[in-house]
This record gives C-alpha cells, structure tokens and sequence, in this order.
C-alpha cells in the first residue's frame, strides 16, 4: 500500500502525520529509553506526557540533564507567532516549559515573533494586526504562570534592535541554499522570510549554556540550522524536546486552524461554546447507532474526544484506562465520553481566564522590570 501523504514544516501540517517517519527524516532522537525515565523522574505532575509520548523525541536532551546533574545549568526557549487568538494545541508546549522550569528553577525565554506572522503573506495580515495579537498572546502567556524574575517575554519588533549585532553574526553564517533547501523558499518567496530564521535562532544564544526548546515538532526545522552555526560563535547547540500535535476536533489529520474556528477550540471561548464545538464538531470513533455501539464498542484511536484527554486533559493513567476500556467495550457511549472531555475543558480554561486576569499585571515584569528581563534588555550584544 502507497504510504500515505503528509506535510509539517513550520507554516504547514497537513495529512495524517507519522510521528516515527518524521524522527528518520528530521534526523532526531525517540524520546524513550533511559532518557525518558530520567525526565519523568524529574518531572512530577507532567510525567504523563512523556510516558505516554506526547514528548515523543529530542535531540541532546539527554545532555542536559546530565548538565543539570553536574550542577551547571541550562536555560529554556520557547514561542508563539501571533496569528490569531490562542487554541488549546499552542498553548501545551507553554504548560510544558512552566513544568520544566518549575521543576529544574531555570531561566525561560518566550519569544512573540510579530515579524514573522507579518512576513507570511498567506496569512494576509496588517502590520497593525500582528501588534494587537501579540499583546493578546502574551497575556495568554503570561497566565501559564511562568516565575516572573527567570522569564523574559518579548515581542519582535520592539526587542531585535537591541540584539542586532548578534542577529547579524547568525545570519552572515546560514548560506541560501541551506536556508531554502530546511524551508523550501522559492523565488516568490519574500527575501524577510529568509532572514527570519536568525531572528528564531537568536533567542537559543541567550546565554553560554545549553538551551532546551520544547515546541510541537514542526519547529524543528530551526534547530537544525542552529545546531549548525551555534559551535562556530562560541555557543552550544540547542537542544530540543518535541511534542506531537493536538490533533483538530473535526478528525485526526491535519493541524487546528484559526480559519476553520470549529477545528479548534481556544483559550477565549466560553463554556457554552466550548460545548457546542464539542458535541457538534469533535470527531467520534463511535458507531453509528446506539446498538451496534453496545455491540462492538467505540474506536477511541481515531476518536478525538479520547485522544484530547489522552494527550493532555487527563493525567491520572488509571481514570484514562477504565475510560479506554469502558469506551471500547461500548459500555461508555460517545456523548458520555464528550460530557467528560467538556468537563474538563470548561474547567482548565475557566483556571487559565482567572489566572490571565492575575497576570496582566504581571506582564511588565517579563517584559521589563523582572530581575531577567533588565538583565536581557542591559545586555550589550555587540560582545555577544
Ligand atoms: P506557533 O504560533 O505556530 O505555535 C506555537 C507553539 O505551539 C506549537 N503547536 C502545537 N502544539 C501542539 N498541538 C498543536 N496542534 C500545535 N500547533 C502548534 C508549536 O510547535 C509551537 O511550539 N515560529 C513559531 C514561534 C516561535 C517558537 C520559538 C516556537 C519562535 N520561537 C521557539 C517554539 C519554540 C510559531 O509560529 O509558533
């Protein structure tokens, strides 16, 4: 049989992704084995989404944690580009990076890449949009609940200036043709586009220790030029920590998509829309009647409702087992198994509202005033 087709790249993923595929051709590590034992001895509540390979590859995460080991510390990177409101899939890696940073008390860097939202003329947004989504999405950010002297959050274009020189040193080492060959720019291509990738490895030279950037893997597509140019400047090569991705409500292909608002659900939606999206567009792997459901049981390997509290909702292994088993033995029916999933979204985003309502005080003190942000913004690049 054909294998069938699928895309991820930064600004693409379509198809239904082979994750094990994706780890030979990216070049990158399963995450399992000692390494992931190590990470979820150290990860506590989170552990589950390395257990059951949400986290499912790296690269040289197993260096950090022997840094860590040793005592010399690490750091964290991670982003958003402001498109458009927030959903549930973008907003996992955050969780992750506040867990890891909580756990190891390590500095964390979010970038808000307004430029590059702007520069991806397929999306068609102003200049202006850009701006009001990015302080959108860092009040979004900034209700993860990151610590606020060890995170820096900053937004494109009101930082880069100031790393200018170092911007340059990156970008004088990636030559064109590996720039287009990683991200397939083509003579249409607008030339922001190619300088861009500096400006997303810039943040993984922080500092002179090693960076680990948690993210969906279709970011990966960055490090690998990073690794490549880190060394010859005098840094480390970042390491990386991959998530898969939350697969849209409406099936198990494809990426959510703020143009379809039915495949997504987001941080702003209130609970009777967070219903009606469930029980109206999130694809179930029951049967087709009540009967033949008793009879031979729900699929919850394509039924998105499973799989969203599989991969992030549900952390307790036990409840996620009786509900796998209930399910498809077709003693749980698909409505019983949406009013769970329902539950528990209305209640993480109603946690996530209060939290963001806290935090909008707090955002000048990661973009600022916090004791790292004035560290970052007193910096002097040049010696960098
Ligand atoms: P963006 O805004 O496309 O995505 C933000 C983060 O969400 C991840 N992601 C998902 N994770 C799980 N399920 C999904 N359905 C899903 N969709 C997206 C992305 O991998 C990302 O981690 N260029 C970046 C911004 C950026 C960045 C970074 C991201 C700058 N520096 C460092 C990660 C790490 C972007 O446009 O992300």
């Amino acid at each position: 049989m054909p294998e069938k087709q699928f895309v991820v790249t930064p600004w693409e993923v379509t198809g239904h992704v082979d994750y094990d595929r994706l780890i030979r051709d990216f070049g990158t590590q399963p995450l399992a084995g000692v390494t992931a034992k190590r990470l979820e001895a150290i990860l506590g509540e989170a552990s589950y989404l390395v257990r059951r390979h949400i986290f499912f590859s790296h690269r040289d995460l197993n260096l950090v944690i022997d840094e860590q080991e040793k005592g010399r510390e690490f750091f964290l990177y991670t982003g958003r580009g402001p498109s458009g409101p927030m959903h549930i899939g973008h907003i996992l890696s955050f969780y992750f990076t506040k867990w890891l940073q909580e756990r190891f008390h390590v500095n964390a860097y979010i970038q808000m890449t307004d430029d590059e939202k702007f520069l991806e003329e397929k999306r068609n947004l102003t200049y202006e949009e850009t701006q009001r989504w990015a302080q959108d999405n860092i009040v979004e950010v900034s209700a993860v609940g990151f610590d606020p002297e060890k995170t820096f959050i900053f937004q494109d274009t009101e930082f880069v200036g100031h790393a200018y020189p170092l911007i340059l040193k990156i970008a004088r080492r990636i030559n064109y043709s590996t720039a287009k060959s990683v991200f397939g720019f083509t003579g249409e291509t607008n030339v922001g586009m190619s300088f861009y990738p500096a400006i997303q490895i810039l943040p993984s030279l922080f500092e002179r220790k090693r960076c680990l950037i948690p993210s969906a893997i279709d970011q990966d597509p960055y490090w690998r030029i990073q690794r490549d140019v880190a060394e010859s400047l005098g840094y480390y090569k970042a390491a990386a920590i991959h998530s898969k991705f939350l697969p849209p409500l409406t099936g198990t292909q494809d990426k959510m998509s703020s143009s379809k608002p039915e495949t997504a659900i987001y941080l702003n939606d209130d609970d009777d829309t967070v219903r009606n999206k469930i029980y109206r567009h999130a694809f179930s792997g029951g049967r087709a009647s009540i009967e033949e459901h008793r009879k031979l049981g729900g699929n919850p390997d394509v039924d998105v409702p499973f799989q969203w509290l599989y991969m992030f909702f549900e952390p307790d292994d036990k409840r996620m087992e009786v509900i796998r088993s209930e399910y498809s033995s077709g003693r749980m029916l698909t409505g019983d198994l949406k009013n769970i999933l329902v539950e528990k979204v209305i209640r993480f985003l109603r946690e996530h509202r209060e939290r963001r309502e806290k935090a909008r005080s707090q955002v000048r003190l990661y973009k600022k005033d916090g004791t790292l942000a004035r560290e970052i913004w007193k910096h002097d690049f040049s010696k960098s």
